[in-house]
């Protein structure tokens, strides 16, 4: 399954791969000596701005929303607050936005500097405070090059009449459309006002409306300090519909009824997260479901989770995707990770917590699947890496280089796997009573790698002598590969996909009686096994005849029989994998195909021929990363 940036093994998701930038060092931040120093160097290298010194408290963001000029135009204002006494200066993250003018909350007008733009950083905003400045407005405009922003033409969407937008802030993209302290150790309350054309519906990660306004003016509200990279923006032809009291969902008119199906049971598993670490502390939990050219899997933007259409399956079976996305609210959202250093205390807690939901609704040998096709991911990206690479560490050095390079799946499962090792080693009632406490005690703050290990020492490890060496937190953190203790899921149910694999190549069909109680993960493991062995024409068209797969609405299943068509030139698949790459903008699905292709004298033909038809329907930020691949 996964993450982002998956199998290929390529560190971009959102970004070019291995974009080295001259990322300017903090003259501030006192410079690290040595490696180990390094490791507790726990300043965050991707912000320019001056939040220690001068922080932005609270935002009212007043903007309107202009399809035609594809531009997001209006004023930031924000309250500070001088952490520094003399401190003259307020810094803000910009990245492509055109600064008009600033003035003081009296409307007297501010002067400021837009420093030199680094390729990575973007360019830092100064507005020179006065002793009394309490509040200075920002009128601004983002540009083209914003690289948060997807615009859609009609053609785009599913209903194929109005445009749509959306926002992808994490990790570093706030600052392309508000200029912000865009740290993930900087937190701010916010409320805003933003007008879109009439008709059609605003929505942002705080309180959201249920119905259009009249005026194409909404209002919105987030009361809770959150940070940069959870702003969030959505607009277009999108209408809502209840699951429960506190949990719906918004989708296109188009994909309405079938996304409230898919996620009838959601406000079941927003239960099953409280009751394993404590209440949903946000209010609402809505989900969105955007338009296919939507780059990820799904963004946890509070109260409203932003996800891909490709997880609506029909069945259910792809609603582990949301139970992450729910997770985050707690490890994430609320004890968030201070630098992108410490990404895996957001991932890597967030899959154990996503697996345990999934346990409490699905049963262990379920739970037991994701583990193991976790397991296999983790192999495979370390295999990638190279064993020795300290990519492979979960704590991540990233300084000078694109943030979206540490969006491996390390931070992911071997963060997830650590967890699982620790619950393992204490027993799962202490497990949870300690996340409890955790989430609670942490609750709106920030975590670095550093004072996680002194917290889980003193608060859990510190309890019995040989716990400690049990988990050698150390090795997992700051040593490469994947630790001899990493725990191993039962396979139960595998053992039985394997058995069926084995049959198959035997010539022997009589397994297919067995399938149809398979779930989209046995047939993940499946067609994992079959992508080891050359397949003949024969082989693939039983497959084919025997189980629809080329027909499949289930992307997962899609992804990795396209996959296997390839490898094995079955053309019967090709038209299908072609209409799957002209509606699919999620990139981990994406990057596979591609370089599958790539591979050969005749996909290279076949790739250029459908990235051409493609291209316009995926994310900026993708067009990138596949650019590179079918160059
Ligand atoms: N927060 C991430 C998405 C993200 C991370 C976007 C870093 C940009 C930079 C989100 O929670 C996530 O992990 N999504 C996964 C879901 C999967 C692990 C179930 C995805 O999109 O594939
Ligand atoms: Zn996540």
């Amino acid at each position: 399954m996964k993450k982002i940036l998956l199998a290929a093994g390529c560190l971009s998701l959102l970004f070019a791969c291995n974009s080295r930038g001259s990322s300017k060092k903090k003259e501030a931040a006192k410079e690290p000596q040595s490696a180990t120093e390094a490791v507790f160097d726990n300043n965050d290298y991707h912000t320019l701005s001056n939040a220690d010194e001068v922080l932005g408290k609270h935002l009212a963001l007043d903007i309107e929303v202009d399809f035609k000029q594809h531009r997001i135009a209006g004023t930031a204002t924000w309250d500070i607050e001088k952490k520094k006494a003399g401190a003259d200066k307020f810094i803000v993250d910009t990245r492509e936005l055109l600064i008009d003018s600033i003035k003081y909350g009296d409307g007297t007008k501010a002067d400021f500097e837009l420093g030199e733009a680094d390729s990575i950083l973007g360019a830092p905003l100064s507005i020179s405070l006065k002793p009394e400045t309490k509040q200075v407005k920002i009128f601004y405009r983002s540009t083209k090059n914003a690289t948060a922003l997807q615009w859609l033409e009609p053609a785009q969407t599913f209903g194929k009449k109005e445009p749509f937008l959306y926002t992808q802030s994490e990790s570093i993209h706030a600052r392309s459309w508000i200029p912000v302290q865009d740290g993930p150790g900087v937190r701010y309350t916010y409320n805003a006002k933003v007008k879109v054309p009439k008709g059609l519906m605003a929505l942002m990660s705080a309180e959201n409306p249920q119905a259009l306004s009249d005026d194409g003016i909404y209002n919105f509200k987030m009361d809770m300090p959150i940070p940069a990279y959870l702003m969030a923006l959505a607009v277009g032809d999108i209408k809502f519909q209840a699951i429960d009291k506190r949990t719906g969902v918004y989708a296109e008119p188009a994909m309405l009824a079938k996304a409230h199906k898919e996620f009838e049971d959601v406000g079941a598993m927003v239960h099953k997260a409280e009751e394993l670490y404590g209440p949903y502390r946000w209010g609402r939990y809505d989900i969105l479901v955007l338009p296919s050219g939507f780059p990820i899997g799904g963004m946890e933007n509070p109260k409203l989770t932003f996800c891909t259409p490709t997880i609506l399956a029909g069945d259910k079976s792809l609603v582990n995707l949301i139970a992450h996305e729910l997770a985050h609210n707690w490890s994430g959202n609320l004890v968030t990770n201070q630098t992108w250093n410490d990404f895996w205390l957001n991932e890597g807690f967030t899959i154990y917590f996503e697996r345990r939901i999934m346990e409490s609704m699905m049963g262990k040998d379920y739970a037991d699947m994701l583990w193991e096709i976790g397991y296999q991911d983790l192999e495979a990206i370390v295999a990638d890496l190279g064993k020795e690479s300290e990519d492979t560490h979960l704590r991540l050095n990233l300084k000078g280089r694109n943030p979206d390079e540490g969006l491996t799946d390390i931070p992911y499962e071997k963060g997830g796997h650590l967890l699982r090792l620790i619950e393992q080693t204490v027993g799962r009632s202490k497990m949870d009573a300690f996340l409890t406490k955790y989430f609670n005690e942490n609750a709106f703050k920030t975590m670095n790698t550093r004072d996680f290990t002194e917290y889980l020492n003193k608060n859990l490890l510190n309890e019995v002598t040989e716990w400690k060496a049990k988990v050698n937190i150390n090795e997992w953190l700051y040593a490469p590969g994947i630790p001899q203790t990493c725990p191993r899921a039962d396979k139960l149910r595998f053992n039985k996909v394997d058995t069926a694999t084995a049959q198959f190549l035997k010539g022997d069909m009589s397994f297919s009686q067995k399938t149809g109680k398979w779930s989209t993960f046995e047939w993940m493991h499946f067609l994992r096994k079959l992508s080891k062995t050359p397949l003949s024409p024969e082989q693939m068209k039983a497959l084919d005849q025997a189980f629809q797969l080329t027909q499949t609405q289930n992307s997962e299943k899609a992804d990795l029989w396209y996959l296997l068509a390839l490898k094995n030139k079955y053309e019967p698949a090709y038209p299908a994998m072609e209409a799957f790459l002209m509606v699919t903008g999620r990139e981990k699905f994406l990057q596979p195909l591609y370089k599958e292709m790539m591979a050969t004298a005749e996909g290279n033909k076949m790739a250029r021929t459908i990235y051409k038809k493609a291209r316009p329907n995926y994310h900026p930020l993708t067009q990138r990363v596949i650019d590179e691949i079918v160059k």
